[in-house]
């Protein structure tokens, strides 16, 4: 793993940019993509830039089960508003949280992935170490699967919501075998309630029980961190 240690996450940002500039530059074509806070400043320093993702395909990490497209809290929604509508990708894949037909679903995305080899993935951090929606505990070689959120990932993402109960508590996420098979990745994580999961993905066994712990087996991954979420290194 290549650690970068920057001062906070509007620095981190600029650094992901250059890693999707660079990727782009040597013939990245299919990248992975994430929603939550985290990738926005990247997404940000993208959005505002010459970078042209019109012959790209992009793939998402997940959704929430039970969430139209067009719901503000969906990630389809949220990839439109950050991403997709500043630069649009030639073809946008993100699960269906409306198919009802788990299998069915699950098949479909990973048909699409195994189509469309991930050449850089992006990531964001749960605190309890989960990568996409992978919660402590996911098998190592997953494949794309319907996820029963914990309830600290359901805390977690209560802010976005009106309400506490209006959260999902389901998801279809790319598993960690679908992630692991991407070229390159990245891994962004900001402020301190991420340092005690950066400190596991980095230093700790490779366990289960912190999903991104799998990351140190994988060849080509930068992890980029801001001075708070450092703290435990
Ligand atoms: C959600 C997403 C993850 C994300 C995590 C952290 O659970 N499914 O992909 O990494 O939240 O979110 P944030 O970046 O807002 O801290």
């Amino acid at each position: 793993m290549k650690v970068k240690i920057v001062a906070d996450s509007l620095a981190g940002g600029r650094l992901g940019y250059e890693l999707f500039a660079k990727a782009l530059a040597n013939g990245s074509r299919v990248f992975g993509l994430a929603t939550g806070s985290t990738p926005v400043s990247t997404y940000d320093q993208i959005t505002a830039s010459e970078l042209d993702f019109s012959h790209c395909i992009s793939i998402n990490l997940d959704e929430y089960v039970g969430l139209a497209p067009t719901h503000p809290q969906s990630y389809h929604a949220f990839m439109q508003a950050h991403f997709f509508k500043q630069k649009p990708f030639s073809n946008s894949f993100v699960p269906n949280g409306l198919n009802p037909d788990e299998n069915d679903e699950t098949t479909r995305y990973e048909e699409i992935i195994a189509n469309h080899p991930i050449d850089f993935q992006i990531l964001g951090l749960g605190r309890n170490g989960h990568i996409g929606f992978n919660e402590p505990g996911t098998e190592f070689d997953s494949a794309t699967h319907r996820v029963a959120l914990t309830q600290s990932t359901i805390d977690a993402n209560a802010r976005f919501f009106a309400d506490k109960d209006e959260v999902p508590h389901f998801a279809y996420s790319m598993g960690i075998g679908t992630i692991m098979k991407s070229k390159q990745i990245l891994i962004e994580a900001y402020g301190a309630n991420k340092a005690e999961a950066v400190q596991q993905m980095i230093e700790g066994p490779v366990t289960k029980q912190v999903p991104a712990s799998i990351l140190q087996q994988h060849a080509n991954v930068t992890v980029i961190i801001d001075q708070a979420a450092a703290a435990n290194l």
